[in-house]
């Protein structure tokens, strides 16, 4: 390792030099003595990602791969990878945090072309592989986000999105892999060719993931004999909604399959909430903004037959994961939002226009994807990115369908070796 020690001294004192800074130094000794003990760059052997270091009073400044990223002492004695650290058959840490001082700094730090070595005053050394910081530090995260494609109804359809077989589906890996990567992307995808039964659409939707048994039990079948006390339940035109917005964690993902349809109507609307909220926020920043701050609950209540049902969830409408603002759950249901009184009277109107400015988007007819659900084309919807409605139909209708646990899904996609 060596380091560029000359041109380091030589491009500080120009920068003083032209900042003026060296006036002051001469004139103040404290303030020299600062200059001096200024941090400065520490260059790794030149690798072809040219790494530098400089070690602040607090933290460690890493240039890699054109990235700069700032790591907390605590933070680096505390992801330690080394074997007496973290056990890397069971990927757990076995390090006690607790047990870090809290003003630890690091004794010597070096670092070559791939590694960053740090020396603890207690003698023991951590190895990072510089990859492994740039992948995992808080300025890599703030870049990495979901691949999607936000769509309107054009979009959709141009992109022809091909469903993917029932055979191929539940036999092989690829089928399933195809039907995932769409999903993923869209937020919504079909698979076709699917027998007509209550059986075979739980077995379609164990194949990605456990089935998350709700009040309305395992799998769902209903008509419109307003069994439950829900308008899901009738023959009435529902508006475009996500569902279980009442529940703390709403479910992550919703299976639909018609099994039999003796009437006319009933078509399925479809609306990428996402879509929408990316509208709000590049015409309607603040409302954006708003929609992701003002917490509302969300309600169920039911006293129809044996069910005895009061549900409350709680949450904005847009849930945007705060170190790089990616939504990643909308929650909106005005069938089930609840009387609000956990924002103020002067935040409510400004909510109130933000909903509105936010409902226009999702209202807006080019958004709006319409679609004959068939017996044998079961769809899958994620019920934390896109809304779905329907329009009011006649005759007999038979849906079946379920809710899937949403972190099964997403172990499915990652052990398939997707981005989810
Ligand atoms: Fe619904």
């Amino acid at each position: 390792m060596w380091y560029h020690r000359l041109s380091q001294i030589l491009c500080s004192t120009r920068h003083q030099l032209k900042g003026g800074f060296r006036l002051q130094a001469l004139r103040y000794p404290c303030f020299q003595k600062r200059i001096l003990a200024a941090p400065r760059w520490q260059h790794s052997a030149m690798g072809p990602l040219n790494g530098a270091w400089q070690q602040h009073e607090d933290h460690l400044e890493l240039r890699y791969a054109g990235m700069v990223m700032r790591f907390d002492y605590v933070w680096l004695r505390d992801h330690c990878r080394s074997a007496s650290c973290y056990n890397s058959k069971t990927n757990q840490r076995s390090l006690d945090t607790a047990s870090v001082d809290l003003a630890i700094k690091p004794q010597t730090i070096r670092m070559n072309e791939t590694m960053l070595f740090l020396t603890w005053p207690d003698g023991h050394v951590t190895r990072y592989n510089l990859e492994w910081l740039l992948k995992n530090s808080y300025e890599g995260q703030k870049q990495a986000v979901q691949p999607r494609i936000l769509w309107n109804a054009e979009i959709y359809r141009q992109a022809q999105v091909l469903p993917v077989d029932f055979q191929s589906f539940l036999e092989t890996q690829d089928g399933l892999k195809k039907f995932l990567q769409s999903f993923l992307l869209y937020g919504i995808a079909f698979v076709e060719n699917v027998p007509p039964t209550r059986e075979d659409t739980e077995k379609l939707a164990g194949r990605i993931s456990l089935i998350r048994e709700t009040i309305y039990g395992r799998m769902w079948y209903f008509t419109s004999d307003f069994s439950r006390g829900d308008t899901a339940y009738t023959k009435l035109a529902l508006d475009r909604h996500t569902d279980t917005t009442y529940f703390q964690e709403p479910c992550g993902i919703q299976v639909f399959h018609c099994l039999k349809h003796e009437g006319t109507g009933g078509k399925t609307l479809l609306v990428d909430g996402f879509y929408a909220a990316e509208r709000v926020l590049q015409r309607a920043p603040a409302d954006f903004d708003l929609l992701s701050k003002v917490p509302l609950k969300h309600e169920y209540i039911e006293n129809v037959g044996e069910c005895h049902n009061h549900m409350i969830g709680v949450g904005p409408v847009l849930n945007i994961y705060p170190w790089n603002k990616e939504l990643y759950l909308i929650r909106y249901n005005n069938y089930d939002r609840a009387v609000i009184n956990t924002v103020p009277y002067d935040v409510v109107h400004r909510w109130y226009a933000a909903h509105r400015t936010l409902t226009t988007e999702l209202r807006r007819p080019e958004n709006e994807l319409w679609i004959k659900l068939k017996p044998g084309k079961a769809l899958f919807i994620d019920n934390w990115r896109v809304l779905h409605g329907r329009e009011s139909f006649t005759g007999y209708r038979q849906l079946c369908g379920c809710y899937l646990t949403r972190d099964d899904v997403l172990n499915t996609a990652r052990f398939l070796g997707l981005q989810a």
